[in-house]
């Protein structure tokens, strides 16, 4: 096992969980210092660290997730509706025992996110016809006992364009890529730095405005996960940390627009967005992911 290390300011709270400055409680101690990484992560960063039937909980709700999306795979088409898409989704999810997260969060008047081209995020399905070379994100979070599993990925409508197929594949490698950097010793940064590069030497821009999120009994948790960033700048991720990475890229550049509905966001330019989002907790030498859409 990798060691881990954490740098602990003087002016700190001390890793111990004691709520004492670190200058006051362990530091002068000389002795190991028995960390309490639950308490210590929760007083510093606000983040939840989760235990083994927390992480039960979410693989079966990442489970239905998953397997949501195996079905929307089966359905979509061209001739469809983007409301076809969010009955099949809301039924689905209802039918087996769970609730679908979107609908009335913050207002969201649906039970998914259906982002069709240029749409980068939050697209509320509609009366919107899918066409032949459609590139259609599917955005489906599911809340099954009282745990959250959030995955997304973006399907092909018929044929696809040359640009469509490049922005596709840039956004799945993305994801790849930023979370290949998912372990403990390395930090959140280094998953944007990551994500960040790839994309933008392939000539693609990454999405600043939106980023991954840490999940578990809510829908948003700390952290926050920037599709952009440093190696090394971020909170260091330790074993337990359940978080998404979603990265939205842009075959053109990275300036979007919210439309009047205050969620549908597109590409300021038009060009084709695509996304693949999974959940995913930290683990001792890696991580494992709740939706195993891309990965696994
Ligand atoms: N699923 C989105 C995410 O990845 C959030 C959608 S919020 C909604 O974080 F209200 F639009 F559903
Ligand atoms: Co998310
Ligand atoms: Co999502």
């Amino acid at each position: 096992m990798k060691k881990l290390t954490i740098k602990v300011g003087r002016n700190d709270l001390c890793p111990c969980g004691s709520g004492e400055k670190f200058k006051k409680c362990c530091e002068g101690k000389g002795a190991p210092i028995a960390v309490d990484l639950a308490g210590l992560y929760w007083k510093k960063y606000r983040i939840r660290l989760k235990n083994q039937a927390d992480i039960e909980g979410l693989k079966k709700a990442g489970e239905l997730v998953v397997e949501t999306h195996r079905r929307v795979e089966d359905i979509i088409r061209a001739g469809i509706t983007t409301n076809d898409i969010n009955a099949f989704v809301h039924d689905f999810t209802v039918k087996n025992g769970a609730v679908p997260a979107p609908l009335n969060y913050k207002g969201y008047p649906k039970s998914v996110c259906v982002s069709v081209n240029s749409v980068i995020c939050h697209g509320i399905p509609g009366d919107q016809v899918l066409e032949d070379g459609d590139i259609v994100n599917v955005d489906i979070t599911s809340i099954l006992d009282g745990y959250y599993a959030d995955a997304n990925q973006t399907l092909f409508v018929g044929t696809p364009s040359d640009g469509a197929k490049k922005i596709v594949a840039v956004a799945r490698e993305s994801l790849v890529r930023g979370l290949e950097m998912v372990k403990p010793g390395n930090t959140i940064g280094d998953i944007g730095w990551a994500i960040q590069t790839y994309a933008e030497a392939e000539g693609c821009s990454v999405v600043k405005e939106f980023i991954g999120h840490g999940i578990g009994r809510d829908f948003h948790e700390e952290p926050q996960v920037p599709h952009f960033g440093k190696r090394g700048k971020g909170v260091p991720l330790v074993p337990g940390m359940v978080f998404t990475v979603e990265p939205m890229i842009n075959l053109g550049g990275p300036k979007l627009y919210i439309l009047d509905d205050q969620w549908t966001a597109v590409t300021a330019d038009g060009s084709l967005s695509a996304q693949f989002e999974e959940t995913i907790v930290v683990t001792e030498d890696g991580f494992e992911s709740m939706t195993p859409l891309v990965t696994g």
